[in-house]
């Protein structure tokens, strides 16, 4: 069994143990990840206002699938796997369009944006065929913070429960995460950082802070708490709030002000920086003034593509206010997480990490993500496998 060798943690010490070098380099495990995690679960795939208009499509990868989500005229956005029914081919070719219907390019098999099969060569002289049974095969889809997201299991987890009620929930001492309007607000910047990393690494990466002294010295001139190298967004196992330092103004890369605070934030959510991991792939931050939303594409056990969006209140947008060092201050932080991890991949191969690293007692609460991937390794679809 491929999880044989991955470590249990050992209570009560100082440091805790991380899983083997080889989970992050395993073809298998990255093989098993994709199968019992990514194509398990809720995937964030994109921002839905990216397919504006009725015909407007794209293609996204969730686990080994490529889909396609497409804007209907009748059913709101709907996603489907990228597989002519007829042979196989590819329906959709290039990363977006906007169409009428989608017709493969083989046998010219057309499909209506609902996914209905509406025409073929010789159709009508196949009056049994079932147009919806040979129609594209569809895919879970839920819109929620203005995302689109998908989840390729025949029965996916409750959304309601798996996604909304725990980041509602962990969001910690304010009441939710709903006070950020998120899904009101509009895309000011995005960003696609194309990482040689294992994604566990990044996520790894994002729920600690061990590190932001060392490699991050914008984000600690903001918020300096994160010196201290606690990870002060989590105490006593929920999400709080970190404290801009006294003289800084806004969360930008000079501490400078940023635009207007999003006007429906509680007092305890101005001057404060909150962050959560929706796993498998979703990281969220807020600030007073903005939103930034990372999704992980997992491509391969050392690559993962990593889109950061930088969202804001949709008049900041149209008055194109200025943004550039709201955006930047972010953009640094992930080349310098990116960088890091990119640095640790490498040495998961290694003889000398083997049996794998550790985790101080700041990165304790790392093992929770562990424990769950192991879980969902173990899970009954692996074994049913
Ligand atoms: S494979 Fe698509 S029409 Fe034949
Ligand atoms: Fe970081």
């Amino acid at each position: 069994m491929i999880i044989d060798h991955l470590e249990e943690p050992l209570p009560g010490s100082s440091l805790r143990p991380t899983p083997a070098g080889s989970a992050y380099t395993d073809p298998a495990i990255f093989a098993a990840e994709q199968a019992d995690i990514f194509e398990q679960l809720w995937n964030c795939v994109l921002r839905a206002d990216s397919i504006s208009t009725a015909g407007d499509w794209k293609k996204v990868t969730v686990g080994r699938e490529e889909l396609i989500i497409v804007r209907t005229r009748r059913a709101g956005i709907r996603a489907f796997y990228n597989v002519c029914q007829h042979r196989g081919m590819r329906v959709c070719t290039g990363d977006e369009g906007r169409a009428r219907k989608l017709q493969c390019g083989y046998h010219a098999w057309t499909y209506a944006l609902e996914g209905e099969l509406v025409a073929a060569p010789n159709l009508t002289a196949m009056p049994d065929v079932d147009r919806r049974e040979y129609g594209l095969k569809p895919v879970h889809l839920r819109e929620w913070l203005g995302y689109v997201w998908v989840c390729l299991a025949a029965q996916p987890p409750d959304f309601d429960t798996e996604v909304l009620g725990e980041v509602r929930t962990r969001f910690g001492e304010v009441e939710s995460i709903d006070n950020y309007g998120i899904e009101h607000l509009l895309l000011g910047e995005t960003k696609t950082y194309d990482v040689a990393a294992n994604w566990k690494l990044i996520i790894e990466n994002f729920m600690e802070c061990y590190h932001c002294a060392t490699i991050h010295p914008e984000l600690t001139e903001v918020i300096p708490e994160f010196a201290d190298g606690l990870a002060s967004q989590r105490k006593n196992g929920e999400v709080h709030g970190s404290s801009f330092g006294e003289d800084i103004q806004g969360f930008t890369v000079d501490g400078s002000a940023g635009v207007a605070a999003l006007p429906a934030i509680a007092p305890d959510q101005d001057r404060k920086y909150y962050a959560i991991t929706v796993k498998p792939q979703v990281f969220i931050n807020t600030v007073p003034d903005h939103v930034i939303v990372h999704r992980m594409f997992p491509v391969s056990q050392s690559r993962t593509i990593v889109v950061c969006d930088w969202l804001f209140l949709p008049e900041v947008i149209h008055q194109s206010l200025p943004i550039e060092k709201s955006v930047e201050l972010f953009h640094r932080v992930n080349q310098q997480d990116f960088e890091a991890c990119e640095l640790t991949q490498p040495s998961m191969s290694s003889a000398a990490y083997a049996g794998g690293g550790a985790l101080v007692p700041s990165e304790h609460h790392i093992e929770e993500f562990h424990t769950w991937w192991r879980e969902r390794l173990r899970g009954e679809s692996r074994v049913a496998a």
